[in-house]
């Protein structure tokens, strides 16, 4: 019997997981915030463009609310930080008696979330691959990326994880399992800090800090700025340097890719700062250290999003 997952979000991340598994001979199907997007779906299906291929397929597809967990293996969570409360409210109980695994960027969204998911279900992952919408239901992907997963809680057991690290792997995304996941998800957190907020107010793709030496510095100066506030948490070996070579490296991998902060800024949608930059804030106040380049770039974020709800996203 072929495994059965669900995908909670039929976006960049959703759209490319799902499909990919999909090809790879796993049963899936879509929940989406409403119906209206659940009849959409399943009249236009879902496209993926890698490279020169195309994928398109009319999966089966039911708004959210609707779920039926009975006969999943799984769960796969796909929607950005600042709608999990909203899935965490209306998951219906089927769906929280099963795995779920989250690719999603950001700490601490899931709080509402483990107040119905026990917690020895839920994987963690920290996953470099990058795709974007081109269309509402045709999305480009950019990279496999490498998918670092692990339990929830590091040191519990990784049955549940290694499943998930199964299943992505034979659907041929690069992955790997680990016991404690958490310092892979600063490192995302601290990276994300740094590239998001500099591409959405500069409006330039991945490359545009690599090559433009003023956007370049600011990075780094973010980096180094950040870097004490998360180092603890981080592998020893994850050095400034280590951590700006990555960097640099991973904005050339994708340099032609807007940043999801700058596609949220772009269409008028909320980003999520709060769980990324307003994450590592909180923890910096916590250790008495001033995060003022991060803070300022913070502040230029929310101004101008309170900016575009009274004036339209066009103000900018
Ligand atoms: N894109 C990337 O390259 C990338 C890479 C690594 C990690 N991530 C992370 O992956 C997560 C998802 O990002 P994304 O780029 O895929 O975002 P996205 O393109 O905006 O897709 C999010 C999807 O979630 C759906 N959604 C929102 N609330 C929902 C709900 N209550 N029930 C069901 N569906 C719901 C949205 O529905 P609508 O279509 O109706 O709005 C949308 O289809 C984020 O945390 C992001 O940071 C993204």
């Amino acid at each position: 019997m072929p495994e059965r997952i669900g995908v909670i979000g039929t976006g960049a991340i959703g759209i490319t997981v799902g499909l990919h598994l999909a090809e790879s001979g796993v049963e899936v199907v879509f929940f989406t915030r409403n119906q209206r997007r659940a009849r959409d779906v399943e009249r236009e299906g879902l496209r993926l463009i890698v490279d020169h291929r195309h994928y398109h397929v009319y999966p089966a597809v039911m708004p959210l609310a609707e779920a039926k967990g009975g006969d999943l293996d799984g769960v796969i969570l796909a929607v950005k930080a600042y709608d999990t409360a909203r899935v965490a409210e209306v998951a219906p109980d089927a769906l929280l008696d099963l795995p779920w695994l989250s690719l999603q960027n950001g700490l601490h969204h899931w709080a509402p979330l483990l107040e119905r998911l026990d917690v020895e279900r839920f994987t963690l992952a920290a996953t470099s691959m990058a795709a974007f919408r081109v269309l509402p239901n045709t999305v480009r992907q950019t990279a496999m990326g490498t998918t670092v997963l692990g339990p929830h809680t590091p040191g519990t057991d990784t049955a549940v994880a290694s499943f998930w690290a199964r299943l992505l792997q034979d659907a041929g995304f690069p992955t790997v399992l680990v016991q404690d996941v958490w310092p892979y998800l600063w490192r995302k957190l601290l990276l994300n800090a740094v590239v998001n907020p500099v591409t959405a107010l500069a409006r330039v793709p991945n490359r545009g800090v690599v090559d433009v030496p003023d956007l370049r510095e600011l990075a780094r100066d973010l980096l180094r700025e950040a870097y004490p506030v998360v180092a603890s948490r981080l592998l020893p070996e994850w050095d400034l340097d280590h951590l700006w070579e990555d960097l640099l490296n991973l904005l050339a991998e994708t340099g032609e890719n807007r940043s999801s902060m700058f596609q949220d800024l772009q269409y008028g949608r909320p980003t999520e700062s709060p769980w990324i930059t307003g994450v590592l804030l909180d923890e910096a106040a916590r250790e008495g250290i001033h995060l003022v380049r991060h803070e300022t770039l913070q502040r230029l974020l929310e101004g101008l999003q309170v900016w575009q709800q009274v004036e339209g996203v066009h103000a900018r």
